[in-house]
């Protein structure tokens, strides 16, 4: 079946029936011609997370398919302070697994908050790519947020005090709470590294008005007093577990995730540390910094 924006006979998309992402059907990603592509390209831009299931992918094949949507981030230094897959740095581990007594990727098996990757950088990833090798019985869901969507929904009267306000983003910990390797932690989100951007942005291909967020911890809104920056992002972020704007998946072994870094945020549910969750991720380069709208 063709969704009719595809163009493409053997290509599927099934949007996932909350409130950002499709299912892309039909399609081996080692086997893709440039029309498959471009329909895909297509359906990422109207459905911001992209999901491929029952994928066979070698780490190759992971880093060729990703290539295609441009330059990739080397990963950053896993909590352990270990670095990605060897012969392949741009793979970057996240897993719970711990062999001959060290962690074979990062994030553990708590909880990761809700975060867009990397956005602590002046010119983050645009994209991430996550692919499912192992995968626990239950917990482990990763959840998607649209905003776009949390924008528009936004009370008029917060977005007129937010509007032309950059936000900064917090470059001391990543989503599972670990500190970054070589940081020096801090509880003042002033004089914590990491950068500052617009936190009403224009996405540079679809042209909309997003939120960019980034994390809720040590961010500080530029200009405010802690107190009164605190206060207005607790109320900005108020509404982000809605499931009406989001999507929340649950993984199997070869499923491909491929998510807009922009337009998005996820997070990821906690599970049983006695079980194995073995995942592969990449990222591709921002073309240039988040601007405002
Ligand atoms: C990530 O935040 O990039 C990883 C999400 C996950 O493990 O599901």
């Amino acid at each position: 079946m063709d969704s009719g924006i595809t163009g493409r006979p053997r290509l599927a998309v099934a949007p996932t029936g909350g409130g950002v992402g499709a299912e892309v059907r039909g399609l081996d990603l080692r086997r893709i011609d440039d029309a498959d592509f471009a329909a895909i390209l297509r359906a990422w831009h109207e459905h911001a997370v992209l999901l491929f299931r029952g994928q066979t992918l070698s780490d190759a094949d992971l880093v060729a398919f990703s290539r295609r949507f441009g330059g990739l981030d080397l990963a950053p230094v896993q909590e352990s302070g270990r670095r990605s897959v060897d012969g392949l740095p741009e793979i970057y581990v996240v897993s719970n697994v711990v062999e001959n007594g060290a962690p074979i990727g990062s994030l553990g098996a708590g909880e990761a908050v809700w975060h867009t990757d990397m956005s602590y950088l002046p010119e983050p990833p645009k994209a991430s790519l996550l692919y499912a090798l192992e995968i626990p019985p239950t917990g482990g869901d990763t959840s998607f947020v649209n905003m776009y969507a949390a924008l528009d929904r936004l009370d008029p009267e917060l977005r007129r005090r937010i509007a032309g306000r950059r936000v900064k983003h917090d470059g001391t910990y990543n989503s599972g709470g670990y500190v970054r390797q070589g940081v020096v932690p801090t509880g003042d989100p002033r004089t914590a590294p990491g950068a500052l951007h617009p936190i009403i942005c224009r996405h540079p291909e679809s042209g909309r008005e997003m939120l960019y967020l980034g994390r809720r911890r040590n961010a500080y809104i530029e200009g405010l007093d802690l107190a009164d920056s605190g206060a207005l992002l607790d109320a900005v972020w108020a509404g982000m577990d809605d499931p009406a704007i989001g999507y929340r998946h649950r993984w199997r072994p070869g499923d491909l995730v491929l998510w807009d870094n922009r337009c998005t945020m996820h997070r990821r549910d906690a599970f049983d540390p006695s079980s194995r969750r073995v995942m592969h991720r990449t990222q591709v380069q921002g073309a240039a910094p988040p601007s405002a709208a």
